[in-house]
């Protein structure tokens, strides 16, 4: 189906995502402006939109009321408003207690309701169909993570004239888990629906990609799969293809860098160890709130050892920032409370007047303040249980240009495959942690600043520019042709 040209957008470049690249804010006074929200993906599209007839179709933040169409930066954002239901059935549900866990390893077990299902399916038509009245003829549109699942497909029945493309920023899980998803099928299908599906590693690519045989039957040859979607209704007779690739998402390596040489920054940083006390060694952490993040194993291994008596304070301390983040949510309420506990728990044990173990906050902090604590640190943790990428690592390394620093990094994150100089680590493994985080402590300054500069190399060639250039060049060479009747 051809939706009639009148129903037609004038945008060449349409960008989807949950989230809008700006956030509203509500004033003392009860009025309300837009902000623009700090993060990579504003900052890579922000560079690729320029200069095009673009459009960002997402989520404005709130449940709430209609918002219209406005433009910001020679960008037309479209807001999607979510009802309050909805918040809870398509976010904070579906997305985010069944697919969340379910493509990190069920590290909590994902929650499977119909109820939720049902309002995912719904948001995801409204997704669909905002893109297909702003695209215009011929458009490229690029879909973003896992709360926009269904969309490549329901976008093509609307309007086959578009090139879409899809990419996941977390892991895609294995068959095996997989499996559980009572809806695994309409999922496939709904990224089916893409002629182009990025991924961050490549057994990510691997593991859709057996999903796909597995589950539908698909056939594929090189980075491609082949079906034939008809019984769907969705998708056209005739057989379709769709690419599959590896393309890392990265960070804007030279503005970071910027940011951190400047003298506020490095006076900033000076003052938050002076503020600590000057410790010999400052350890940090900085995390979205999140299970997926490795917290309590971290913690855990800093506990023993300040109990073996292998650190103590005031020489050594971590400061462990969290970010509050999905608050609603049980699984991240009862790992705040875990993280709280732990923390007074070390603390109690192991911090002295003036000697305090641990700093922990939870807060968030402007891209200033997070150089400023990168510069400020000698070894950061980066410790995942599972991750599709982490960007705080590939940020720790854009911000030491003076070469110094350690970086402890977990196996199981997507940076690990292109950080192998980092000092990696099995998060599961606390003895192995604790002796990796001493190694890191301990490292010689020239071997340790070897390391830091050959990622450093890594991340300012592969920055985020190079990213959204390269998955851009693989979706346009992806091998179906739109149907441009
Ligand atoms: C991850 C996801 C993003 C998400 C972000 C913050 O990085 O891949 O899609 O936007 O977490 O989570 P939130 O639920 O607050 O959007």
């Amino acid at each position: 189906m051809v939706v009639a040209s009148e129903a037609r957008g004038t945008f060449d470049f349409v960008v989807a995502a949950n989230r809008l690249p700006v956030d509203r804010v509500t004033e003392a006074d009860g009025t309300s402006r837009w902000q623009a929200s700090p993060g990579g993906l504003v900052t890579a599209m922000d560079a690729v939109m320029q200069g095009q007839s673009a459009a960002w179709v997402g989520w404005a933040g709130d449940p709430g009321e209609d918002v219209a169409p406005f433009d910001r930066d020679g960008i037309r954002l479209h807001p999607i408003v979510l009802t309050a239901d909805e918040v809870r059935g398509y976010y904070e549900g579906f997305s985010n207690e069944t697919l969340w866990p379910l493509y990190h390893d069920v590290i909590v077990p994902p929650r499977y309701r119909r109820s939720w299902w049902a309002s995912y399916q719904r948001v995801n038509t409204r997704f669909a169909e905002a893109i297909a009245k702003v695209a215009a003829p011929g458009a490229t549109v690029w879909i973003h993570d896992y709360q926009l699942q269904l969309v490549p497909a329901l976008l093509r029945a609307l309007r086959s004239d578009l090139r879409i493309g899809w990419f996941n920023h977390i892991p895609f899980p294995p068959v095996e888990l997989f499996g559980q998803l009572p809806w695994r099928r309409a999922v496939l299908r709904g990224l089916l629906g893409a002629d182009f599906l990025g991924f961050q590693r490549s057994n990510d690519a691997a593991n859709f990609t057996r999903a796909c045989h597995q589950l539908l039957g698909t056939s594929s040859s090189g980075d491609t799969i082949t079906w034939s979607g008809a019984e769907d209704g969705l998708i056209g007779a005739e057989p379709r293809r769709t690419r599959t690739a590896t393309v890392p998402i990265s960070i804007d390596f030279r503005s970071m860098d910027e940011l951190a040489r400047t003298p506020e920054v490095r006076r900033r940083a000076r003052e938050i160890r002076a503020s600590l006390g000057n410790p010999q060694t400052v350890l940090l952490g900085i995390d979205r709130l999140d299970y997926t993040k490795g917290i309590r194993h971290r913690l855990r291994a800093i506990s023993e050892l300040f109990g073996d008596g292998a650190i103590a304070a005031p020489e050594v301390t971590l400061l462990q920032i969290a970010t509050p983040s999905r608050e609603r949510v049980s699984a991240y309420q009862d790992l705040r409370s875990q993280v709280d506990g732990q923390v007074g728990r070390i603390n109690g044990d192991h911090s002295g007047i003036g000697a305090t173990a641990v700093h922990y906050l939870h807060h968030s902090y402007p891209k200033e303040e997070m150089a400023a604590l990168f510069q400020a640190a000698d070894v950061l943790l980066v410790t995942p249980l599972r991750d599709g990428m982490n960007l705080v690592a590939k940020e720790y390394v854009a911000s030491r240009w003076d070469g110094g620093g350690a970086l402890v990094l977990s196996e199981f994150t997507g940076a690990a495959q292109e950080l192998s100089q980092a000092f990696l680590c099995n998060p599961h493994d606390i003895a192995g942690l604790k002796e990796t985080i001493l190694a890191a402590m301990r490292e010689e300054p020239a071997s340790a600043r070897k390391r830091m500069l050959a990622m450093r190399r890594r991340v300012r060639s592969h920055d985020v520019h190079a990213w959204a250039r390269h998955y851009l060049s693989a979706l346009e060479a992806a091998p179906q042709k739109p149907n441009r009747r």
